[in-house]
């Protein structure tokens, strides 16, 4: 039962302007301090995977089929996604191993390509009642480049949206992949303006280099899928380097993995709590 559809979560938070947390898994142990998080927070989470993971285990199915499995013993409703994948096979693979979201990224594709591509896997999806996430306006730094200045125009996130039938939408608007900082400035005005323009919700990439007030400012004009991975492993990789650096003689890696699991479920939390905290939603344009 915990195991939900992605639009289950998602569709709920955009009609109540909350915002969802989708947070990256690469360990087994990311995919559990997720879940202990978003159980300490009492609110639904998006355990996501993307290509890029899938890479580094050499297949969907191990990493995929452990986030299943932790998703479906929680104690809230958790969605398991595919994040940023490029290629449509792996889409399939995602659908037949029971995932309840995709996000299909052709965003470096040429405006009309991307449409032609995400529309096809948009109805592949549907078919099989799983829920799409489509990009527009390439969010930057996915291979460490910095580039915050892409930004998505409103009336073409309309139209590739109605042409592409997706089920939410990832925009820039100011924020780029894996900052170490979370000094990134988001334009709020275009945020509002996207959520007047676009059916759907909206999805913020590379939120780790968001503050928490940003992050809330981000939600209450509109965002509402927030992905957040840098800033998790941050803390992860911090927590595991001051227990082997206090303790030398460390060998059993439960000990500093079990620390990283700890400060990542800590933040999870957190971030939950700013993320669904109540606020005034800011009128739209
Ligand atoms: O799709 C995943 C996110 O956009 C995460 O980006 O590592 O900058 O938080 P981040
Ligand atoms: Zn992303």
């Amino acid at each position: 039962m915990p195991l939900v559809g992605t639009g289950e979560i998602v569709a709920p938070a955009a009609r109540g302007g909350y915002g969802v947390g989708a947070f990256n898994v690469i360990q087994l142990e990311h995919a559990e301090a997720i879940v202990t998080g978003a159980e300490a927070a009492g609110v639904p989470v998006v355990l996501q995977i993307s290509e890029n993971a899938v890479r580094y285990h050499g297949g969907l199915a191990p990493v995929g089929g452990a986030a299943l499995a932790v998703a479906r013993a929680a104690a809230v409703p958790v969605a398991v996604h595919l994040d940023h994948a490029t290629e449509p096979a792996l889409v399939a693979e995602a659908v037949r191993l029971g995932f309840g979201s995709v996000m299909f990224d052709a965003s470096a594709l040429p405006y009309a390509q991307n449409v032609r591509a995400t529309a096809e896997v948009a109805g592949l999806c549907h078919a099989s009642d799983v829920w799409v996430e489509a990009e527009l306006g390439e969010v930057g730094g996915k291979d460490g480049v910095h580039a915050p200045g892409a930004r998505t125009d409103p009336a073409e996130a309309a139209e590739f949206t109605a042409r592409t039938g997706v089920d939410a939408l990832a925009v820039a608007v100011g924020t780029s992949h894996a900052m170490l900082t979370r000094t990134a400035k988001l334009d709020l005005g275009l945020v509002a303006a996207l959520r007047a323009a676009v059916p759907v919700p909206l999805v913020l990439h590379g939120s780790s280099g968001a503050s928490d007030e940003t992050l809330a400012r981000a939600v209450a004009h509109g965002m509402t899928k927030v992905n957040i991975a840098t800033h998790l492993n941050q803390a992860f990789t911090a927590a595991v380097r001051d227990r082997l650096a206090s303790e030398p003689a460390l060998v059993d890696t439960r000990t500093y993995l079990g620390a990283g699991r700890e400060a990542v479920a800590r933040e999870v939390a957190h971030l939950l709590g700013v993320l669904t905290a109540p606020r005034p939603a800011v009128a739209t344009p």
